[in-house]
């Protein structure tokens, strides 16, 4: 650590077990054991309050700082406008958030619009109100459901778990808000028996039509789609899956909102997950990689021909009556600017592609050598190595077999993660998700790491 902290490490660990409620986390064992608290950050690597080195491979676990830790660009940048001009609702603009909206839009072709907010879930849900309103105010209410797809994730709201698919994240908050669909999942290794064989991708894409005609297509607003799984096992839909998608979305006049809150700039090789499949979204949602989390914002992002839908200024009630109190911080379209200016200037859709594929190559070379591999799967540098305890039947491992993997390759100093009640007896896959500047030489750290996990974990 270059700069040591002035607090006692012992006095910040005591306040934070005796006052703080941490995220996705059992406390009872804090009882007897440290929890663990983050103090500095450089690149990849991270320093514990007890100055202890870990290189990072999940960027801040929830796959969120892709340009790396100890930007002091984007700190100046947050800085400088916040002395200027830090807050005003954003019922009117700001100058960061002018100049990002329109350096959007250039990355975006056909997607025009930025509403800013300040978590991924709450750009979903504004996906699902102007989805709503468009229901009520062009088609009498009628086309008002949304379709979301099993084992995705649109976040931790009630309207977005109603969108949810992971069970297990959504047991016991119900009951759910009405008018959310689910179709099936698109993860081949694991593939419906329905839909099994060739062709999967669009036989699995087909049975999305099969809902929206039992559903009537004129109730059927909007498709919410992950470009690809995040946290519910790094799925990346197979081939045809896209194409038939956004067919289906055209032929029955369905909104497809694509949420990039994880794939969104550059984590798959290219600026958003929807551009490596050629598909034109009507929303696309943002958050995490937006400002590698030097701020909080999130977008939510439309075309034109949405927009214009909330322009009946004869009706008093026909514009999106929606606000988000944060969504007027400049600090969050200031940071995302100059995140945009690193991962354009280093380069870093092109190095997670790259880095993305070594990445996949060295998880195929553990699959080869550890039969507790089912199946490894990725795209840029997103990806997850799925263990089952039998390679013919599939039979996932014990989660606590899971949980062992990522313990043990923490304590080798290599933070990696793996699902995390997420879909009831299928949380057993690992994932990776290491920031974009990501070198050959972390990436072999991170997959030796894990190798040795799997050896002492599983012989
Ligand atoms: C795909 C996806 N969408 C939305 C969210 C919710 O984002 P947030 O936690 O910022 O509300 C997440 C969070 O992990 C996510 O993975």
């Amino acid at each position: 650590m270059d700069t040591l902290m002035t607090n006692d490490p012992r006095a910040v660990i005591e306040a934070d077990r005796a006052h703080v409620w941490h995220h996705m986390v059992q406390h009872k064992p804090f009882e007897t054991t440290d929890p663990r608290i983050y103090a500095e950050g450089k690149g990849l690597r991270l320093w514990d309050i007890n100055g202890r080195e870990h290189i990072d491979a999940v960027s801040g676990a929830v796959w969120t700082v892709n340009v790396g830790y100890g930007r002091e660009s984007i700190a100046n940048a947050v800085r400088d406008q916040l002395v200027k001009m830090n807050y005003y609702a954003a019922a009117a603009g700001n100058i960061p958030g002018a100049r990002f909206a329109e350096r959007l839009a250039e990355k975006m072709p056909g997607l025009t619009r930025t509403f800013y907010a300040n978590s991924g879930s709450e750009a979903n849900e504004k996906g699902f109100k102007i989805v709503r309103q468009i229901a009520h105010k062009h088609h009498g209410g009628r086309k008002h459901k949304i379709l979301y797809r099993e084992r995705d994730y649109h976040g931790t709201t009630i309207g977005c778990l109603s969108a949810g698919g992971q069970d297990e994240r959504n047991a016991q908050y119900g009951p759910f808000a009405p008018g959310f669909v689910r179709v099936p999942h698109c993860l081949e290794y694991r593939a419906q028996p329905e839909y099994a064989g060739e062709n999967y991708g669009v036989r699995v894409a087909e049975a999305i039509e099969e809902v929206i005609l039992r559903e009537g297509p004129d109730t059927v607003g909007a498709l919410c789609l992950e470009p690809i799984t995040a946290g519910g096992g790094a799925i990346v839909p197979p081939a045809g899956y896209w194409e038939k998608v956004q067919e289906i979305c055209r032929k029955y006049n369905i909104l497809l909102h694509i949420d990039e809150v994880v794939c969104g700039m550059g984590r798959t090789g290219k600026w958003f997950g929807y551009q490596q499949y050629g598909i034109q979204p009507d929303i696309v949602t943002m958050a995490k990689g937006v400002a590698s989390g030097y701020a909080a914002i999130s977008c939510c992002v439309t075309t034109e021909a949405v927009f214009e839908m909330f322009k009946d200024a004869s009706d008093p009630m026909g514009y999106f009556r929606d606000i988000s109190t944060f969504g007027g911080c400049a600090s969050g379209p200031a940071a995302a600017l100059e995140n945009m200016r690193i991962i354009e200037d280093e380069g870093l859709c092109d190095n997670a592609a790259a880095m993305g594929d070594h990445l996949l190559t060295r998880l195929q070379e553990i699959k080869d050598r550890h039969r507790v591999v089912g199946d490894v799967r990725g795209l840029g540098l997103f990806a997850g190595a799925e263990l089952v305890a039998d390679g013919d039947t599939r039979e996932p491992v014990a989660e606590s077999q899971v949980g062992a993997v990522v313990a043990d390759c923490l304590a080798q100093g290599v933070i990696i993660g793996a699902q995390n009640r997420s879909v009831p007896g299928f949380n057993n896959t690992l994932l990776f998700a290491p920031a974009l500047i990501a070198t050959k030489d972390d990436i072999d750290r991170i997959t030796e790491a894990v190798d040795k996990a799997l050896t002492k974990v599983f012989g």
